[in-house]
């Protein structure tokens, strides 16, 4: 069992996901906006699958993976108590490759060794389709010295330089840091610094 399938077992079932219900803000906001289309998405380390369903729910053919199985499980069952359709692969980033290409790729709070996270982006971008988006939030370096909120290991937290280099191909639309008060789920509830970036392929 891995550390994330012990935190998704663990977890309310009555709060609708480890990260809440509804989808991360950030991407809520960038679909909001009025130059913003997607009709196909993959979302990487998509989790309990709070993120594919919103998608889904907007009409997307979604993709998913996660390395956690009971991660993975706990989304397939609210994806049919949701009654969307969403694809969800177990896998590990590490070597997981996708196939095709997607309007929308989302990277939403994946921590982990920066080789693997870099591959992971390196991988979003090449899928992406002509004018298709790349979104991503994790918590930025600074939030290793706040204890309680996100992985304490610095080297697995996201900065400005490298996530925009790791997008450098791509046409910038945001890249911002700084702190944004989280309220969601059980999971990421209170103020964070983090990092957060949308590009497209033109
Ligand atoms: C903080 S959770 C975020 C889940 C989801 N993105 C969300 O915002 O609700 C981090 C997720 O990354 C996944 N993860 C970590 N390392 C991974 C890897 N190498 N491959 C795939 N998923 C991974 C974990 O299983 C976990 O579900």
């Amino acid at each position: 069992m891995t550390k994330w399938d012990a935190k998704y077992a663990a977890a309310d079932r009555e709060g609708g996901g480890l990260f809440g219900a509804g989808p991360n803000e950030y991407l809520r906001l960038t679909c909001a906006r009025r130059d913003f289309a997607a009709a196909s998405a993959l979302m990487l380390a998509d989790g309990d699958g709070r993120n594919g369903r919103f998608l889904a729910g907007r009409g997307a053919a979604v993709t998913a993976v996660d390395l956690s199985a009971v991660g993975t499980e706990r989304a397939r069952e609210w994806d049919r108590a949701a009654g969307v359709d969403v694809t969800r692969i177990h896998a590990d980033l590490a070597s997981w490759q996708p196939e095709g290409s997607f309007d929308l790729v989302g990277l939403f709070y994946l921590h982990c060794e920066p080789v693997v996270r870099d591959a992971a982006l390196a991988r979003a971008c090449a899928c992406l389709a002509p004018g298709g988006w790349l979104v991503v939030e994790g918590f930025a370096k600074a939030q290793a010295a706040r204890p309680g909120l996100g992985p304490p290991v610095p080297d697995n937290l996201y900065d400005l330089p490298s996530i925009r280099t790791a997008a450098e191909g791509l046409t910038l639309v945001e890249a911002l840091e700084g702190d944004v008060r989280l309220d969601e789920g059980q999971g990421h509830r209170g103020l964070a610094a983090v990092v957060r970036l949308t590009a497209r392929r033109f």
